[in-house]
This record gives C-alpha cells, sequence and structure tokens, in this order.
C-alpha cells in the first residue's frame, strides 16, 4: 500500500513520506525519463492533496524536505514549481477551512450564550430565533471576528452586544433600534435612533451607559450590528416607539407605562424612548398609593380656590390638544408660606411624584430655557410644574420661558442628527409658582393674555388652620399620586367619539366667560378659563369632591385682574409720575423754600429735577426710580428698555443725563420727557373716570 493511503499514519507522516518516496526514486534514477517517472508520480491528485494540506498545517517541516530535493541534479525547477503550487494549495485549504468554520458559526443567539439576559429585558423567544451573524463568534466573554484568511480570529468586545428590536417613531417615522449589552453592572437595553447605531462615532456614547464600546473598537461593532441586523431582519420583532408623552394622531395617548387605547382594542407592542437626559421626568410620571388615598388630599384641598385652580389646570392639560386651544401659563403668587409649593405639589400629585428632587413632576425654576424646552416637548400634553421663579438663574430665564411656553415652540437644537432641525413643540399648561407674578418679568402686553395670575395665599389666612392644611396635603399627595391623570386619560380615550361634545360644552362655556369680562385682554382669558371649567367638570365626574363654593368666582376676578395693567410699561410710568406729582417739594425746582433763601433739602436726599415752569424733563434719580419701580414689581432693567424704544426718555450716550444740584454736587437722572408724562396723566385721568 502506498504511503498516501496508509491510514495508520498521520497527516504528516504520510506527506513527508511522500516527499521522501520521491527523493529515493531522484537518487536512483539513471536519466531524465525516469527522474520523471518520479516527478508525475508525486503529481498524482491524491498525493498533491496530501501534500498541500500537510503544507498547510506543517509548512518548515515540508520545506526543509523539499529544499533537499531541490538540491539534487536535475530537479532544482521542479521543486521549485512544486513549492509554489503547495503553497497556492495551502493557502486555499486554508480559507476553505475557515468558511466551512464560518458557516459552523451560525448558530443562534440563545444557544451561544451561557449567561442570558433575564426574560423582563428581552423575551427568550427573540434569544431563540436570532442568528450570530456569519463570520462572527458571539459568547459571554463577548464578541470576535472570524479571519478568512483562517488567521486567529480578532476579539472586538469583551461583552456580548446586539439588536433586540426594532422600532419605528409614530410620529416622525424615524427608525430606531433596541440596542442589548451586557456589563460588570449587567445587562441593559437601550433604543438608540439607528442612525446612531450605523456611525462608529455616534455608537461610543453608549460608552457612558456601559456599553462595551470604544473608540478603539467603535467601527468592528457597527459592522457587527449591521451584519446582525442583516442576518436578523426576519426575526427581529417590530415595534412602534415615540419620543414624546401625549397624544398620536390616531387618538391613543401614550404614558410612560402604556399606550392608552380604547376599550375593547387589543394593546400592541410599543414603547417609549424618551431623549437623553428625559428619563427622570418620565420616570417622575407614576402611580404610588391608592386613588381614595389621593381623593383625601383632595378633600383636603377643595376650599382653596388656588389649589382647587391649579388641579383643574394640571387635569386640563390633556385637553388644550382636544378642544384645540393654545397654552397658557396658571401663576400662583403671593407672600412666602403661603402653602404656593404645597398647592403645586397638588398640581404634581396629578401625574406623578411631586417631591422635591428627582425624579418629580414638580420642577423648580433653578433650571435653563433649554432644559424646559426640552422637557416641556417630552410631557408635550401633560403640565410642566415650575416652582419658585426667585429661584431662576435670571429674570430673563422666566421672561423667555414664559414667552416660549405660550407660544407652543422651542427654537430646537440643530446638533441632532447631523444638522435637521428638530422643532420641539408641546400644546399643555405651564403651572408656576413665585412670590412676584410672573408677567412682572416681562413687559410685553401678550405674556399677560396668556397667564392667568392667581395672587394669595393658597392656604388661607389662618395660620394655624394654613400650616395643618398645608402639611396633611404634603403628606397625602408623597404616598397617593398618578391616579387622577390616568383617569382623566382613559375618560378622554374611550370617549373619542365624543370629543365633539366636549367642545360644544367649552364653546358655551367660552362665551359666557367672555360676557363676564370686560377688558380686551381679560376676555382672551375667557377660553383658558373655559378650558378649566371643562377640565372641572370632567373631574368631579370622575370623583373628585366638589368644593363647597365654586372657585370659579375667583378665577373670574383673576382673569379680569389680567386686563388691568396689560400694558406694563405705561402702568410703570404712571407709578412714577404720580409718585413724582405727589412728592413734587423731593425734587430740585420744585423745592421747599427756606425763609433765609435756598431749598430745604429732603430728608433722603433729592429724588431728581422737575423745573417749576416750562419744564423740558422731569428728571428722577436711577436710585429712586428703581425703588418705585420694584416696589410695584416692575422689572426696571425691562421697563426702562421699553421707555427707550417708545422715545419717553431724553437719552445721550448713556440712558441718564448728570444733573446739578444746588450746592454743586452732580447726580445722574432719567430724564421723561413732557409728551409721556402727558401720557400717563392723561390715562390716569381716564382710569379714575372709569
Ligand atoms: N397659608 C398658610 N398659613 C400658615 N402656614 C402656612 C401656610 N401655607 C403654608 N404654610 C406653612 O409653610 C410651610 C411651607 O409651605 P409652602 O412651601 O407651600 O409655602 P410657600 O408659599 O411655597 O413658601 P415659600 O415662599 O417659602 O416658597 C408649610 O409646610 C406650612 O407649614
Ligand atoms: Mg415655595
Amino acid at each position: 500500500m502506498s504511503v498516501v493511503d496508509d491510514a495508520e499514519l498521520t497527516l504528516k507522516e504520510r506527506a513527508l513520506g511522500l516527499l521522501l518516496e520521491l527523493s529515493e526514486q531522484l537518487a536512483k534514477a539513471k536519466n531524465k525519463s525516469e527522474r520523471d517517472v518520479a516527478w508525475i508520480q508525486i503529481q498524482a491528485p491524491k498525493s498533491l492533496t496530501v501534500l498541500a494540506q500537510a503544507w498547510a498545517e506543517h509548512e518548515d517541516s515540508m520545506r526543509s524536505r523539499l529544499d533537499s530535493i531541490e538540491l539534487m541534479p536535475g530537479s532544482s525547477v521542479r521543486a521549485r514549481s512544486l513549492r509554489k503550487a503547495l503553497t497556492r494549495m495551502a493557502r486555499e485549504h486554508r480559507s476553505t477551512e475557515a468558511a466551512d468554520r464560518i458557516l459552523e458559526s451560525l448558530g443562534t443567539v440563545a444557544s451561544a450564550l451561557t449567561m442570558l439576559p433575564p426574560a423582563r429585558v428581552v423575551s427568550p423567544n427573540i434569544l431563540a430565533s436570532c442568528n450570530v451573524p456569519r463570520g462572527w463568534v458571539l459568547g459571554d466573554d463577548g464578541i470576535y471576528k472570524l479571519r478568512p484568511d483562517g488567521e486567529e480570529s480578532i476579539r472586538v468586545t469583551h461583552y456580548p452586544i446586539l439588536l433586540t428590536g426594532r422600532t419605528t417613531d409614530v410620529l416622525s417615522g424615524e427608525a430606531r433600534r433596541q440596542v442589548l449589552w451586557n456589563s460588570p453592572s449587567g445587562w441593559c437595553q437601550k433604543t438608540i435612533e439607528r442612525q446612531t447605531l450605523v456611525e462608529a462615532r455616534k455608537i461610543t456614547g453608549l460608552g457612558k451607559h456601559d456599553a462595551p464600546i470604544s473608540s478603539n473598537n467603535a467601527a468592528m461593532v457597527v459592522k457587527f450590528l449591521m451584519d446582525f441586523e442583516a442576518e436578523n431582519a426576519e426575526q427581529l420583532p417590530m415595534v412602534q416607539s415615540t419620543e414624546k408623552l401625549g397624544w398620536l394622531p390616531d387618538g391613543d395617548f401614550i404614558l410612560p407605562e402604556k399606550r392608552v387605547v380604547p376599550p375593547g382594542v387589543g394593546a400592541y407592542p410599543f414603547t417609549l424612548a424618551p431623549p437623553a437626559g428625559m428619563e427622570h421626568v418620565s420616570r417622575a410620571c407614576e402611580v404610588a398609593g391608592t386613588w381614595e388615598g389621593w381623593l383625601e388630599a383632595a378633600e383636603v384641598a377643595k376650599d382653596s380656590p388656588i389649589a382647587m385652580g391649579v388641579l383643574y389646570a394640571s387635569a386640563a392639560a390633556p385637553l388644550l390638544k382636544v378642544l384645540k386651544a393654545s397654552n397658557f401659563i396658571v401663576d400662583v403668587n403671593g407672600g412666602t408660606t403661603g402653602g404656593k409649593t404645597t398647592s403645586l405639589r397638588f398640581a404634581a400629585s396629578v401625574w406623578g411624584r411631586s417631591n422635591d428632587g428627582r425624579p418629580s413632576m414638580l420642577h423648580s425654576w433653578d433650571m435653563t430655557k433649554v432644559w424646559c424646552e426640552q422637557t416641556a416637548s417630552f410631557l408635550n400634553n401633560l403640565p410642566v410644574i415650575l416652582d419658585d421663579t426667585k429661584r431662576a438663574k435670571s429674570w430673563r430665564t422666566v421672561r423667555d420661558v414664559v414667552y416660549d411656553f405660550a407660544f407652543g415652540s422651542g427654537r430646537g437644537r440643530g446638533a441632532k442628527d447631523g444638522g435637521t432641525r428638530n422643532t420641539l413643540e408641546w400644546n399643555s399648561i405651564l403651572i408656576s409658582s413665585g412670590e412676584s407674578a410672573i408677567t412682572s418679568f416681562s413687559q410685553d402686553g401678550g405674556t399677560r393674555a396668556r397667564v392667568l395670575g392667581l395672587r394669595g395665599q393658597p392656604m388661607g389666612t389662618n395660620p394655624k388652620v394654613g400650616s395643618e392644611t398645608a402639611e396633611k396635603l404634603t403628606e397625602l399627595c408623597s404616598e397617593n399620586y398618578g391616579h387622577l391623570g390616568r383617569r382623566v386619560i382613559d375618560y378622554l380615550v374611550a370617549n373619542h367619539d365624543h370629543h365633539d361634545d366636549i367642545v360644544e360644552q367649552f364653546k358655551v362655556s367660552r362665551d359666557r366667560f367672555r360676557n363676564a369680562l370686560d377688558t380686551p385682554v381679560s376676555r382672551r382669558h375667557a377660553s383658558n378659563l373655559a378650558v378649566l371649567e371643562v377640565a372641572a367638570e370632567i373631574i368631579h365626574a370622575l370623583g373628585v369632591p366638589r368644593p363647597r363654593r365654586s372657585p370659579f368666582a375667583f378665577l373670574v376676578a383673576s382673569a379680569q385682574e389680567a386686563g388691568k395693567d396689560s400694558d406694563r410699561p405705561l402702568a410703570a410710568l404712571q407709578e412714577v409720575v404720580s409718585w413724582a406729582a405727589a412728592n413734587q417739594t423731593h425734587f430740585v425746582g420744585r423745592g421747599e423754600r427756606l425763609p433765609m433763601g435756598g431749598y430745604r433739602q429732603p430728608q433722603y436726599g433729592w429724588a431728581g429735577t422737575w423745573a417749576a415752569d416750562n419744564w423740558e424733563y422731569l428728571g428722577v434719580n436711577g436710585r429712586v426710580l428703581r425703588r418705585i419701580l420694584k416696589d410695584e414689581d416692575f422689572h426696571p432693567a425691562e421697563i426702562l428698555d421699553r421707555w427707550k424704544e417708545r422715545g419717553w426718555l431724553l437719552t445721550g450716550t448713556q440712558l441718564t443725563r448728570p444733573i446739578r444740584l444746588p450746592g454743586g454736587v452732580q447726580m445722574r437722572c432719567y430724564c421723561i420727557t413732557p409728551a409721556a408724562v402727558a401720557a400717563a396723566m392723561a390715562e390716569r385721568e381716564r382710569d379714575l373716570k372709569l
């Protein structure tokens, strides 16, 4: 039997045996034709296969044996061409073997991993039906890329990472993928934009969530996940998702824990994918305690018109969309320790947690405008609740947030998705609190028509009763929350076909309020009051105890107030001019004359200058002016800008002018024109006649 077929021998022994036979025959050969016979034998396909396989695995020993053959007389050319042929065949052999291995590596994810993610994270069915893509190995210790040349495979990650689902955004149609990975802190699953998944630069961002990705392996991970997606296109479940809470175009409503669908309609897979930074807002909107426990809180609060006002506003937020009504702001303002924060907690408890700190539906004004836009956009049709304007970083933040909120859209961040501008939008109610009226931060008349200011002490003026009520309410709301909001949504979704009736009720109510209000600005609040009234009817029908006296008398009076001073710059001017008129002796030019000549210096110094006749301006000292404005809840900087715009100030390079006082001292004054003073007086006289 030839050495080629000897099954007792190893591959290497058989191959070396063949070469040995060849060299023996060549040594024995007496002429060229005998040498040719020896070479023809070794080139038999069977022999060549054995040689090539052995070459692939034991190249060194094979090569040295062939080298010695090459040195034999008349053999060098043939030995060299055999060496070439074997090298090529060995390479081919290696790659077929690798291809076989690559095919073998196809197995399911469930069979590849011994440590499987828990069923609450991902359904075992998905793991059992998804395959590890060709060319890759997946194991508990990470993913490996197989190399077709048979070289050792390359380790890509130290932990497994894979896709578990595909989602599309119901609103934007944007594609997202659910990515699952293991890490030292356990299994984690996130829904991310597909765009993030396909770009190495973006996917490294998952590193901060402990995903096994860094800038070193990102490109390979992207490749693996793309292969995974292609291999498992059929198996990966398709789920609808959204980035926002609130109404869907089909009349369903998204809450963090579920998609609320009309009764009788089967729920289908759905996932909420809060944008980065909004996860805690989503977590705050949850249910705890009991409905009965929360009703006790409502029982405690029901006779406070302010607490009920904010309760209606909180429950009314999702109604705006149904009623096609505009955004508005409910602002609780008044002195400290009156129960403002407590009443906002009560409003927050309609939807979820109302504690201080995160996560909570009650937020502090100590935030940025961008954060507020993002939160408003995420909450979408749920109320945004911001406590205590005093904590805002700047009065400008308050002014801008009020303005932007009222108009229902933010400017959006550009960078997302490489340049497409995502405008942030919402249709909702902002509930705010602060010591001074939120309208005092903006001198813009337009926002006044959108801010319903509820001024007073929400927990009443009796300190003992007030503090007890506040404490009881806080305690009950911290244990029982989230119930009323769910009931309102269930009601609205279930009555989708009756929304027209709700709209009719709203219109009737709005017309009634219009008739009850008389100034143009306050009449614009009729719609806001009607929204609150519709919400009140719904929640009382759902079982919330009715107050002994309707809070609407108070709410109407509050709307009436809003109309009073809608021209803030003018109202501020009136304050200053009336003060000057009542305190004329404080002005140089109108001071009290002393018997021996000269003027009596006023007790607190000169307030400015105001010539007795033919005066060119009323000059008011900056310190005095600011004090008058602040006392009346105006923002001096804003007011002065508006005055300047309206040409009410004589200005030079600065807003103030230097004025020489008796005795030669200089003082800087804001100089109001006679026309402005006359306008202020005329308005005041008209007001008084009214
Ligand atoms: N109307 C009230 N009369 C007396 N005490 C009250 C009243 N309202 C609240 N309190 C007491 O003040 C505490 C704080 O209440 P809360 O935080 O709601 O007041 P606030 O108006 O937000 O005050 P601040 O201006 O400090 O923010 C309550 O726990 C309660 O003890
Ligand atoms: Mg407070």
